[in-house]
């Protein structure tokens, strides 16, 4: 069999950024015989010059046939010549409620190698490994009612409506229990339950799904606020954060800072599985289109990168590979490899090119 894979490089530095993943990928078909065919497609703003639609109807019926999606970026700074429709019809969000994909999986490691580059002391991240399980096709991202409207007396009102079910906040604790169970066993559910009805459900369905099955995981309740503050003063005490979509998005971007730079961090999201166990797949670096940096040839591929990584262990189901691919960047940041988001004054920066050259050349050193 081969897994079928569609690549949207985006906006910004997605394409600079998923060449180099697509390289990475490329190695592994090469060199390990994983059965990987990569069919690379416009998205967003390129589709919409090129070919007159941010979403194509081939592109999106490749998506939905396809193993899985490598994402790269989305957010063109200047998107009004688009009519809404079309924005919306070739959005990353469209993509994650069509495919399902409720499970974000965002880990974070901290690298020792990066120590310096955290804004964080050394001591404080060394050793955190932590994952979030972010919910992704639910909550104020999707509830409605959702607008701006103009009122009675003329002035706007904007609305957007935080929203979960019980089965949708249920599936989601059932993922982060299961993987809690092949990691160290204890999860944090993250919410806002002392203001928000919504988290107030949140906090007792994921207390309901724990005492129906996983007792053998631990389980603590945290406020979002405070998870803040605890990934910065804390991380090590984290090994599983279950939590929505919105808290979900931002204490991912604040665990960024782990490592020093968003650039670093990777993600999967994955649907239920089917009858044949297969689910299906969207990865992507956490990070954005960064136009601060679009076009220069200085992003950080590692995030891109890692996301590959999950690719292996989660579509491709060859989790000594991802970890051959972890380890590899880990000893390209040991040997000194940096790009300019991770580099203290008076290292030497090399180009997002150069650093997948460091990457492939320590899966070449580890080949055998
Ligand atoms: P961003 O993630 O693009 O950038 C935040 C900061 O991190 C910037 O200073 C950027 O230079 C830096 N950064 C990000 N990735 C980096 C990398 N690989 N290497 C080095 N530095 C990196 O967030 P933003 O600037 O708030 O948003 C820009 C656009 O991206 C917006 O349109 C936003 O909607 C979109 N966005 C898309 C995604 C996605 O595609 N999944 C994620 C976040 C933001
Ligand atoms: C992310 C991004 C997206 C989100 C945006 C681009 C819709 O910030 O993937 O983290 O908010 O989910
Ligand atoms: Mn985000």
């Amino acid at each position: 069999m081969t897994f079928n894979i569609v690549v949207l490089p985006g906006d910004g530095i997605g394409p600079e950024v998923t060449d180099e993943a697509v390289r990475v990928l490329e190695w592994f078909a090469q060199h390990r015989a994983i059965p990987l065919h990569l069919e690379r497609r416009l998205f967003g703003s390129a589709a919409w010059t090129a070919e007159g639609s941010t979403m194509p109807d081939a592109t999106w019926e490749a998506i939905l046939a396809a193993d899985a999606l490598l994402f790269g970026a989305t957010g063109s700074l200047d998107q009004t010549h688009i009519p809404p429709e079309e924005r919306r019809k070739g959005s990353l969000l469209r993509i994650r409620k069509g495919l399902d994909v409720f499970a974000n999986l965002r880990p974070v490691k901290a690298q020792p190698a990066l120590a310096e580059a955290s804004p964080f002391k050394a001591r404080t991240v060394a050793g955190a490994d932590l994952i979030f399980v972010r919910e992704l096709t639910a909550g104020v991202y999707f509830g409605t009612p959702r607008g701006v409207e103009t009122q009675a007396d003329g002035t706007r009102r904007g609305v957007n409506t935080h929203s979960y079910t019980e089965a949708e906040i249920a599936r989601a604790a059932r993922f982060a229990f299961e993987l809690a169970r092949t990691r160290r066993g204890h999860v944090t559910s993250v919410d806002k339950a002392n203001v928000m009805e919504a988290g107030r459900l949140w906090r007792d369905v994921v207390s309901e799904v724990h005492a129906a099955g996983y007792t053998d995981v631990t389980l603590e309740h945290m406020l979002a606020d405070n998870c803040a503050l605890q990934l910065g003063r804390a991380p090590t005490r984290f090994d599983v954060i279950v939590t929505d979509n919105l808290f979900g998005d931002l204490l991912s971007d604040c665990a960024g800072a782990i490592n020093g730079s968003l650039g670093m961090l990777p993600s999967a999201a994955l649907s239920a599985p089917d009858a044949d166990g297969r689910r299906r797949a969207l990865y992507e670096p956490v990070h954005g289109s960064a136009p601060d940096i679009a076009g220069k040839g200085i992003a950080n591929p590692l995030g891109a990168i890692l996301s590959a990584a999950m690719l292996l262990r989660w579509t491709a189901k060859a989790p000594a590979e991802a970890d051959r691919l972890e380890k590899a960047v880990e000893a390209a940041l040991a040997s000194g490899a940096r790009t300019a988001d991770i580099a203290m004054p008076g290292e030497a920066v090399l180009s997002t090119r150069a650093m997948a050259d460091a990457v492939i050349s320590a899966l070449e050193a580890n080949a055998g």
